[in-house]
């Protein structure tokens, strides 16, 4: 191991240097204030690591995503979400008999006990589903309190979370929840739960199942990124997982992380319906005063492109071709996207779009309503936070996190009685 040398007024600090596998490296300054009484200064995290890592690699200049060390574009083509979902928390791709075991422990803890039914009568028609999807997932914690049952807690998780997305929806609608079935698949069982209603049969399509997998796959980790640090800082505490978990999808919502789905279908409606004048709005995102941004863009860790959004970007033509949907949020899109490549705002910043540009078009194809698509990002995510939590409980290295600051309020004063404070109001 090399060391790196820092000076700090006129005296020099030696710091141990750590590298990756993929011979990333990184100054470990985890002695430096107790040598120097200096802490490190780095707002959003940019510059951070905040734990090693086995579970996903990311290299943002060359656009690679690999999850557990295979490749994104060939897990996206050859995998199932529920043996992406095994190979991310388990560590290694399921052989047959593990997959069927796992495959068959999900679909039996699928049911959400009777009395949390009633939880959902307690939200408004209105609630967004995120917000449901979060509490709910807080809940199960009093419905599971055992947290030395960690194997059968990580299995009710994965497999209940579709059931309260897909209830959450048919509450917003007013329709009656529709149970899960045993027959079918992991993403055949959403699709029904969220699709079907008692007064018909429901036949899943195989080219939405088909893009669903897809969809969730490309979702399942994406290494420290802000939802997945909160659930790695609320599980360094030593809560429980479905806690932890919750917190991840509060963050999650957010609209400048996975919350962006949503406003990018939103962003592209609006400029249909303004006349769809796709310069007007790029010209916006230029401006600082407008704080608008072009939403689907841009990313911490991609500076080049983001494998993710190229895969999509193909799936998109050959879903809505194959389901005959013609979407004109499509060709504006596309238009975006091509005018954005090629304006020096963009190409000077290395904005490109990111995962979320493309997926609400794809839901949208597939009859996923605007207000879900964060949900599905959630669902396809739940692996990735699991595995990531699981890796966090299981390093003995783990210390409770808890970055430090900077100080920039009032020195020490004394204090003033009420009687005796004086303050000019400022009216506007
Ligand atoms: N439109 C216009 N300008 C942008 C955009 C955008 N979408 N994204 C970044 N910029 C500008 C930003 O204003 C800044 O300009 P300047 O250097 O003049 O101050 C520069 O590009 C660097 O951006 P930043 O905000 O410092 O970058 P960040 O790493 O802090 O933020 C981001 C990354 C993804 C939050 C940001 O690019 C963004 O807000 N994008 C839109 C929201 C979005 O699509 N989020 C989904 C991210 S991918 C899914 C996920 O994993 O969550």
């Amino acid at each position: 191991m090399s060391n790196a040398t820092l000076l700090l007024e006129g005296k020099e600090y030696a710091l141990p240097v750590i590298a990756g596998v993929e011979k990333e490296i990184a100054i470990d300054i985890s002695s430096l204030r107790a040598k120097s009484g200096a802490v490190t200064y780095d707002p959003g995290y940019g510059n951070t690591g905040s734990c090693s890592s086995a579970i996903t690699f990311i290299d943002g200049e060359r656009g690679i995503l690999r999850y557990r060390g295979y490749p994104i574009e060939q897990i996206a083509e050859k995998a199932s979400f529920v043996e992406v979902a095994y190979l991310l928390v388990y560590g290694e791709l399921p052989t047959k008999v593990e997959l069927a075991t796992f495959s068959l422990n999900l679909t039996r803890h699928t049911l959400l006990q009777e009395d949390m039914k009633k939880f959902f009568e307690g939200f408004p028609n209105s609630a967004h589903p995120m917000g449901i999807l979060s509490a709910m997932a807080a809940s199960l914690s009093t419905y599971y309190p055992d947290t030395e049952k960690r194997e059968p807690n990580i299995i009710r998780l994965l497999a209940k979370l579709p059931t309260i997305a897909a209830f959450s929806y048919k509450k917003s609608i007013g329709q009656p929840f529709i149970y899960p079935r045993n027959d079918l698949t992991y993403t055949q069982n959403f699709l029904q739960m969220m699709f079907a209603v008692p007064c018909e049969p429901y036949v899943v399509n195989e080219t939405v199942d088909r893009v669903l997998n897809l969809l969730l796959i490309l979702h399942a980790d994406h290494e420290q990124n802000c939802s997945t640090s909160t659930v790695r800082m609320v599980g360094s505490s030593g809560a429980n997982l479905f806690s932890a978990i919750s917190a991840g999808i509060s963050a999650l919502w957010g609209p400048l992380h996975g919350g962006a789905n949503q406003e990018v279908l939103e962003m592209l409606q609006n400029i249909r319906s303004e006349g769809g004048d796709v310069r007007k709005f790029v010209q916006m995102a230029k401006d600082k005063s407008s704080k608008f941004k072009l939403m689907g863009f841009g990313h911490r860790v991609y500076k080049n492109f983001d494998p993710r959004a190229s895969i999509l970007k193909k799936a998109a033509d050959d879903v809505l071709a194959s389901l005959h949907v013609s979407d004109p949020l499509l060709s504006i899109a596309r238009e975006l996207e091509d005018i954005a490549l090629h304006d020096s705002y963009f190409m000077e910043r290395k904005l490109y779009p990111n995962v979320d540009f493309y997926s609400g078009i794809i839901y949208r194809a597939i009859g996923i309503p605007t207000e879900m698509f964060t949900v599905m990002f959630a669902l396809g995510r739940a692996p990735g936070w699991i595995a990531q939590w699981k890796e966090m409980v299981d390093d003995p290295t783990t210390r409770i996190n808890r970055p430090r600051q900077i100080y920039t309020g009032a020195r020490e004063r004394a204090f003033v009685p009420i009687g005796e404070r004086e303050r000019t109001l400022v009216t506007a």
